[in-house]
């Protein structure tokens, strides 16, 4: 039995994925032996909607000086979040000095566009590396973890905000009443919090179940979100649903009566009833589709080596393949080596399976038969990136929504 993170009520995991280490946690050799690992389970709370890890590790375990993740490396991210802040100039910040806050700003994707705009912000990032790379670039921002007593100081030192927006970050924070009660505090009467997150169900639609990891802590739904607003005395406005990390959903919360409600929401719930996200049978149903998707994933794997004893390279270390390589047992027997462009990561080697991540150039220099795409939801960017490999012959091998070679 574990206690809701948000409504207290009990609840039981719906699968468990076995032994996980920290996701982001590329490492050397000779740090092999003194690797973490914890419990990697999910649940679906029926009372509130919520689906969540049981467990997760500290947040210092995850988020630090040496955080493996920089957003700007995506360039179709940069231009999302471009997007983004041109969307907020025009309908949000249109106060007379608008002041904008984000949680979780990375090395500033999103900020700086906000910045070179001229418009007073304030980034929160408590992985210091990040944002350092943030400050450098101009963007204001302070290294610390967002919470109720945070928001207090912000008010302190700047005044109330107009918009308060968050990207892939609030479901990684488990203390998500403090979060909430800050931002509720921090907005000004009409201010607005926007925030997108991976979607759940675009996950129980995909079985895209490689988006459950340590630093996911939740995953949402329109449904859960407007249980956990009200609690603040707040609602959500409108839904928007994004094609990024494979399907997200962005909220638009605000005050109690603020704003005029989008029909948007109403429409979006229905369809949540539909899929089924309120029933517990549903994630019955998904713990069985991830085991078949790890059976066949694991087959063509071991078939191609057997028949062909052909190098298989994946591509893009990213965090969510931790899930699919150790709950899968995918180690350098199957795959040769990981091809990722962030410095960081290169050199170093995957978390618990330990398969070598070498740069990209690597991949452009071997052109091997078949690639594992473990960075799927950038497939748009990649394949229009790829189009050499692809009139090389090479072949993808994908597992989401279903496992295939294409
Ligand atoms: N917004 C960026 C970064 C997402 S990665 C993007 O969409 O690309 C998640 C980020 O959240 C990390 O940079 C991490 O350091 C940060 N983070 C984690 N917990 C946080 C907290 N409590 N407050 C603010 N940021 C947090
Ligand atoms: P991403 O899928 O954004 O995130 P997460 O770690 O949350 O699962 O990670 C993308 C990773 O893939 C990142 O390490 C950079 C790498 N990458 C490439 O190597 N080449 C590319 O063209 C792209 C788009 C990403």
């Amino acid at each position: 039995m574990t206690t809701c993170r948000i409504c207290d009520k009990n609840f039981e995991p719906f699968i468990s994925f076995g032994d996980m280490p920290i996701a982001n946690g590329f490492l050397a050799e000779k740090d092999f032996s003194d690797e973490y690992f914890f419990g990697l389970a999910t649940g679906f709370c029926e009372h509130c909607n919520m689906v969540q890890l049981i467990d997760q590790p500290a947040r210092e375990m995850m988020f630090h000086d040496e955080y493996a993740f920089f957003s700007s490396l995506s360039s179709g991210m940069r231009n999302h979040f471009a997007e983004f802040a041109e969307k907020l100039q025009a309908e949000f910040l249109i106060s007379d000095d608008p002041f904008a806050v984000e949680i979780g700003s990375n090395d500033g994707i999103m900020l700086k566009n906000i910045a070179q705009a001229g418009i007073r912000h304030l980034g929160v990032e408590p992985s210091a590396n990040v944002a350092q790379v943030a400050s450098d670039n101009g963007v204001n921002t302070i290294s610390s973890f967002f919470d109720e007593a945070l928001a207090a100081q912000i008010i302190a030192d700047y005044g109330h905000a107009d918009t308060i927006t968050s990207a892939n970050v609030i479901c990684h924070i488990p203390y998500l009443h403090s979060v909430f009660a800050g931002i509720e505090t921090l907005l000004k009467p009409t201010g607005v919090f926007i925030y997108e997150d991976p979607y759940l169900g675009d996950i129980v639609e995909k079985v895209s179940y490689d988006q459950i990891y340590d630093e996911h802590v939740f995953f949402f739904s329109v449904m859960s979100v407007s249980k956990l607003a009200a609690m603040h005395n707040m609602e959500v406005f409108d839904v928007e649903h994004l094609s990024t990390h494979g399907g997200s959903m962005r909220y638009y919360i605000a005050k109690k009566g603020s704003h005029p409600i989008s029909e948007n929401v109403a429409r979006q719930l229905q369809k949540e009833q539909q899929l089924g996200l309120d029933q517990a049978n549903t994630y019955d149903e998904l713990r069985k589709r991830i085991e078949k998707s790890r059976t066949d994933l694991v087959a063509i794997l071991e078939k191609i080596k057997a028949e062909t004893g052909k190098p298989v390279v994946a591509y893009g270390a990213t965090s969510k393949s931790t899930t699919v390589t150790n709950y899968c047992g995918i180690g350098p027997d199957l795959i040769d080596y990981i091809c990722d462009t962030t410095p960081l990561k290169q050199g170093k080697f995957s978390p618990g399976s330990h398969i070598p991540v070498k740069p990209y150039e690597d991949f452009l220099a071997d052109y091997p038969d078949y690639t594992l795409l473990f960075a799927w939801n950038h497939s748009k960017e990649i394949m229009a990136k790829e189009e050499g490999y692809n009139k090389h012959g090479g072949k993808w091998i994908v597992y989401v929504p279903e496992v295939k070679i294409t």
